[in-house]
């Protein structure tokens, strides 16, 4: 069982933007923790990427098809943005996981809007880094069940 973890813009500067949001911990801690929980959720591989470019973002998505079981994916801005990432996601029709670090429906009416979110089978919003544990799980679960 393999996964994909896909971040979008601005979380490789995870621990220096915004640390009352986003808080201390940095982008390699975030690789670490997907890999660690992902393994204890099941997966024998989990590979976590990282752009700040949207068609990069929807080429990883694309080459993910036929390669990985499932996504879990934090397309952060793009979320509020891309029918790209939406349709790239239907594309594959893997099983995916919306992540948002922090608890985008309490915020900002714009991050209250995700187009992703028509291509995950379920969402995880405001647990901090621990959200893609539990989204690896869910995915793990997700995935068990077939
Ligand atoms: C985010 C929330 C988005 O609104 C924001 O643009 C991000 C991160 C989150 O993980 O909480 O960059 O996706």
């Amino acid at each position: 069982m393999k996964a994909l973890v896909v971040n979008g813009p601005n979380l490789n500067m995870l621990g220096i933007r915004e640390p009352d949001i986003y808080g201390r911990r940095t982008y390699d801690d975030l690789v670490s923790l997907c890999r660690d929980a992902g393994g204890q959720a099941g997966f024998d591989e989990v590979e976590v990427v990282q752009s700040n470019h949207e068609g990069d973002l929807i080429d990883m998505i694309q080459q993910a098809y036929g390669r990985y079981d499932g996504i879990v994916i934090n397309p952060a801005a793009y979320t509020h943005t891309s029918v790209g990432l939406l349709d790239a996601l239907k594309a594959v029709s893997l099983p995916a996981v919306e992540v948002h670090i922090s608890e985008v429906d309490a915020r900002e009416a714009f991050r209250q809007v995700s187009y992703v979110r028509g291509a995950c089978f379920a969402t995880v919003t405001g647990e901090g880094l621990e959200g893609y544990a539990h989204a690896l799980r869910l995915l793990a679960a997700r995935l068990s069940a077939r």
